[in-house]
């Protein structure tokens, strides 16, 4: 492995802090609750750790909303506190990867602050200010979080935020800025940060002139998307942020870049691409919000073949140029069991299945606190505790859609983001061990802390954790793993996801990994010789000849004895 791809073979893990362990007993976890918890997730192997925002914010999106690039909130610590973290991680071999949130500010940011104050002044610049002759928004994209993208000052301007109106975006087209930037970013690194994850990276360039488009909607608005996401030129500010940041540290980058089309992925992550790495979210939901959750189909009822022919397709291209990042479930989304399978069918073993499916593709496997213990969604009674800004809206969305609270609550409980962002469950004791005994958490625990938490499945041989122990293991095992050719197989079985993974030099191994998304007992006829069965997500397999019998939602990862996968 070359310095540049020091990464590639390591398992990423990340946290979010808010959630992962209070160490100074105020409900809201903290920087120094994640050094205490290194070991943990030295045991459980882990080499990268992302880190969601812990800088200052007023916290209207969860901290992705910045208002000091150098400072940490108070919330999570100090600055010293953020050196320890670096200091033990690094002790450890765990390379700490900070989030990077540069497409927008918080509306406290005091760049945003004097643009407010002082119309004119050099910050204006900073930010998509303008004014408008009839005191209309300038256009009528439509803000990802609902409503219009451009919120008005006391003073009659308007200012531009894809997300919410506490984030307005940042005007890359000022040279002025872009310098700010990079010299923020080289502050982190030399700090002797791992990497960084980066937010919604592809947003930073926006369509010349901010044109208006045909709406889609009642709402008379349109989509953003089509108007500020991966718009011709912004390669020339990607180029120019490795160039000026990241050339010059042995880091790792990994973009949140989403939409990116396929011709355009060598760009991105090729041998000269603007980054190490890129999560692809193509196949990470299987439906389509559409206007709201309310407009959703259940799950079990989407189009799997569809989703799976993506999944594929993802892994097929990203593999003809680079190396991907791969993940079922993060701080955005609802417990990945809840989107893939029905209620009737969840199981921990189905964890374990959901498990091997994406832990054997080709990219670096993240894991997202507490889905190594089988998490599921947090079940909240009312909106009252939701925290989460998008949730919010899309409550609002359904009951104006005439939706009663009762059903609108329900679709909190399987979309809602906050689902997956409630306190790490450490043990059974009060407050799961996350906070002291008597305090309030920032977000409610989770309703099975008593028997799904780390303490619980650390000695369980059958759990949740110890399978994800097995799971990394192996993978670190076997250099196929990290290079290996991906291919998908058996493809005219529905609801199976089938791929070989395919060594690459002389002597490197063979593996298919199967994962049937059946509830009935199925066989499936193998195109080739099996050497072994190295692991299976539940209840043994059954193999007679070629003819494997999977159970319902079971996953197998298998060694073949051809040195050829047919
Ligand atoms: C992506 C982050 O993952 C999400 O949590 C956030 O709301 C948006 N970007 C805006 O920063």
């Amino acid at each position: 492995m070359n310095n540049r791809n020091w990464w590639k073979d390591r398992i990423a893990y990340q946290v979010y802090p808010r959630s992962f362990r209070d160490a100074n007993g105020d409900g809201t976890g903290d920087l120094k609750g994640i050094t205490e918890k290194l070991d943990y997730l030295k045991e459980l192997g882990i080499g990268l750790l992302w880190l969601s925002p812990v800088y200052k914010s007023p916290m209207d999106d969860g901290g992705y909303d910045i208002a000091d690039y150098r400072g940490i909130d108070p919330l999570f610590g100090s600055m010293e506190d953020m050196d320890e973290l670096l200091r033990e991680a690094n002790k450890r071999d765990i390379r700490i990867l900070m989030d990077l949130v540069i497409n927008h500010c918080s509306d406290e940011h005091p760049w945003f602050q004097k643009a407010l104050r002082e119309p004119g002044c050099e910050e204006e610049s900073y930010f998509y200010f303008r004014r408008t002759e009839d005191g209309q928004p300038p256009n009528n994209w439509r803000s990802m979080f609902g409503g219009s993208a451009w919120e008005k000052t006391p003073d009659g301007r308007y200012y531009l935020h894809l997300f919410s109106k506490k984030q307005p975006d940042l005007n890359w087209e000022n040279p002025r800025l872009r310098e700010q930037l990079y010299d923020m970013i080289r502050f982190w690194l030399d700090k002797g940060l791992g990497g960084f994850r980066i937010d919604a990276i592809v947003h930073i360039k926006k369509l010349p002139g901010l044109p208006s488009g045909p709406s889609n909607a009642p709402d008379g608005m349109v989509d953003c998307f089509p108007y500020a996401r991966n718009i011709p030129g912004i390669g020339d500010f990607l180029t120019e942020l490795r160039e000026q940041t990241f050339d010059r540290y042995q880091c790792v980058t990994v973009a949140e870049a989403a939409g990116v089309p396929n011709e355009q992925l060598g760009e991105y992550i090729g041998e000269n691409g603007y980054f190490s790495t890129m999560f692809d979210f193509s196949y990470s939901e299987p439906y389509s919000y559409g206007r709201g959750w309310h407009t959703c189909k259940n799950p079990g009822e989407w189009d799997f073949r569809r989703w799976r022919d993506t999944l594929y397709a993802s892994q097929l291209e990203t593999q003809k140029v680079g190396y991907g990042a791969v993940f079922t479930e993060n701080h955005d989304y609802p417990r990945a069991i809840q989107k893939f399978v029905p209620e009737k069918d969840h199981s921990p073993e189905v964890q374990k299945a959901l498990g091997i499916l994406y832990f054997y593709l080709r990219g670096v496997p993240f894991i997202y606190q507490g889905q190594e213990l089988g998490m599921t969604n947090a079940r909240f009674p009312s909106i009252d505790p939701i925290d989460d800004i998008s949730t919010r809206n899309h409550y609002r969305v359904a009951l104006e859609d005439g939706l009663s609270p009762e059903e609108a609550i329900k679709l909190v409980a399987r979309y809602s983001r906050d689902n997956a962002r409630v306190p790490f469950p450490w043990d059974a004791s009060e407050n799961g061990g996350f906070s002291p005994a008597g305090v309030k958490t920032w977000l409610p625990v989770h309703p099975d802390y008593q028997t799904v938490n780390a303490a619980a499945e650390e000695h369980d041989p059958e759990s949740v954790l110890t399978f994800y122990k097995q799971m990394v293991a192996l993978r670190k095992s076997e250099p196929t793993f990290v290079d290996g050719a991906f291919a998908p197989i058996l493809r005219r079985y529905d609801k199976l996801i089938a791929y070989t993974r395919k060594g690459t030099s002389p002597g490197e191994k063979t593996f298919a990994v199967l994962c049937s998304f059946s509830d009935k007992t199925r066989k499936v006829e193998l195109p080739f010789d099996v050497k072994s069965i190295r692991l299976c997500s539940h209840g043994g397999v059954k193999l007679s000849g070629n003819t494997l019998t999977l159970k319902p939602y079971q996953s197998v990862l298998l060694e073949l004895s051809a040195p050829e996968a047919k």
